[in-house]
This record gives structure tokens, sequence and C-alpha cells, in this order.
């Protein structure tokens, strides 16, 4: 995206490219066709997007594909082997393995674990609901997507938290279009968890993502401060919010990754990377 000086900022100001905008860009070396907003945000361009999405169609494939081999006996450690090779025969690399230390390629967060599971020997049993979080690198591209599971056949509380965990990713994602506040979504998301009795998790958040694996801005999933982040045609990031059956705390367990629920009660999370389109949205991982 190329902007000139007289076209409107990028930032939704409604005032030109030059008397807003354009002299911070050129300071922070962003540059006129490669506007990054002041808080760093990337807006994507076209063969970025394109780039993008692509390796978003192949997470949400392996995600797919893990649907077929998820069953009560498997271990979190056999879906990582699996789910390791797929992305490597599809010419991309796990983003996840080695990522700030994380030993695994795919994050496999089962019953009380809130995210960032890390994949071990210990079998699936029946009953159990089961997060898999998957995110590639294609051609340096990132792509990011979640789901949950059932394994065998979890009570009806369990089905009722996936269930509405699915109900508030997507609500979230309705909320996205040019023009908005970031925190419309965060307040979509809180509102239908807390209709259910459930809390939404606040330690951990969705994130810009395509050129790095987190980029700005920070997405909260529940209805925060304002924080003036408006949203712009092809920002790029996930939505991805934890829902938990009881309270919203999150406990680090010794691994200083695995989070987990401070009351030992169930957690959700599903996860779709968005781009901001001109009217609305787009899931690349959809
Ligand atoms: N995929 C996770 C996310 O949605 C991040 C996992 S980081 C890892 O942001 F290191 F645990 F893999
Ligand atoms: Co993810
Ligand atoms: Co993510």
């Amino acid at each position: 995206m190329k902007l000139s000086r007289n076209d409107l900022c990028w930032c939704g100001s409604g005032k030109k490219y030059k008397k807003c905008h354009l002299s911070s860009d050129i300071e922070s070396g962003a540059g006129s066709d490669y506007p990054v907003q002041l808080n760093g945000i990337r807006i994507k361009t076209q063969e970025q997007i394109d780039g993008i999405r692509k390796s978003c169609r192949l997470a949400k494939k392996v995600l797919d594909e893990a649907d077929k081999i998820i069953k009560p006996g498997i271990t979190t450690d056999e879906i990582n082997k699996w789910a390791h090779e797929f992305i490597l025969s599809h010419n991309a690399v796990p983003a996840p393995l080695n990522y700030n230390g994380f030993p695994k390629s795919v994050c496999t967060s089962p019953n009380d674990v809130i995210c960032h599971g890390i994949p071990d020997d210990t079998p699936l049993k029946d009953g159990d609901i089961l997060n898999l979080d998957v995110t590639t690198v294609l051609d340096g591209y990132y792509g990011d997507s979640g789901r949950m599971y059932l394994i065998g056949d979890p009570s009806e509380e369990a089905r009722k938290l996936v269930k509405v965990a699915k109900e508030c990713l997507y609500l979230g994602i309705e909320e996205v279009r040019p023009n908005r506040d970031l925190n419309v979504i965060g307040i979509a998301i809180e509102k239908h968890a807390r209709k259910h009795g459930f809390s939404v998790v606040r330690d951990y958040g969705g994130h810009g993502i395509g050129i790095l694996f987190h980029e700005e801005p920070h997405i909260h999933h529940y209805s925060s401060k304002k924080r003036n982040i408006i949203m712009q045609p092809n920002m790029v990031f996930t939505i991805e919010p934890m829902i938990n059956e009881g309270k919203f705390g999150t406990k680090l367990l010794v691994d200083n990754w695995t989070a987990v629920t401070v009351d030992g009660k169930l957690s959700a999370q599903w996860e779709h990377t968005v781009r901001v389109t001109e009217k609305g949205y787009e899931i690349l991982t959809g």
C-alpha cells in the first residue's frame, strides 16, 4: 500500500497523510509505501497478505487432518510428531519449535491447561477436552490457529464450555472492521462468556502476526480500558479467547510454559488469524 501525501492517512484520523503520520512514518523508517502505526502495528502489503494466507491455509489443514488421529489413547507427543512431519512435508516449519526455548512443534492443552501445553507421553482419555494450537511458517510467513477436540464423550459441562468458547471466537471476529477501536472484540467476547457463567483469561491474549510470530498489537479478549487502537485494512492479528469454567486466574507450571487454571477447572480456547478488510474481516485460517 503506497500512500501519497494527499491521501487520507492510514490511521483513520480523516486528515491528509502529509498532515498526519507522514513525518513520523519517515522518522520510524517505515516509509510511505510500508506504513507502520506509531504503536508499531504493521499494515501488510498485498504480497505479504498472499503469503500469510498460504501459511494460514496450511495451519488449517493441520487442524483438519488432526481430527482424524486425535482419539482416546493417543499421546500428545504422538500428535506432536505427526504434526511436525506433516508441516515439514508441506515445505513449512512449525513456529513453536525452539521459539523462546519451547521444546515441541505444537501446543497441546488438555482440560485445565489454558494454553502453551507441552506435548508429552500422557495418553488422552475418554472425557478429556484438548486444545491443539498450530503455527506454521511458510516462505517466511506465519499462520496461527487452534481448535478444541472432544476425546470420546466429555461431560455436558465440558461440551458447553467448548461450544461457548467457539462462539466467543466468532462473536469477536464479527466485530472486526476498519475504523473501530480494537476493544470492541473483547467486549463482545466477555459479554458472551459471562452470560453463560464462564470467565475470560486476562493474562494471555491475541497478537498481530504475519512477518513475526507475535507482533503488535496485543489483543485483549475482555473489556479493557480504551487504548485507542483503531482497526485498519490489512492489519492481521489473531483472536484466541481462553474461556474458563471457573475463575479467570492463571498459574504457570515449573516448566515455565504450561498455563493452568488456578482452581483446576476446565479451560477452552479457539483461535483464528484474521485480516481486517476494506469492509470487515477475512478469516485467513478459515
Ligand atoms: N500459538 C500460540 C499463540 O497462539 C503461541 C505458542 S508460543 C509457544 O500465540 F512457544 F508456546 F509455542
Ligand atoms: Co496459536
Ligand atoms: Co496466537
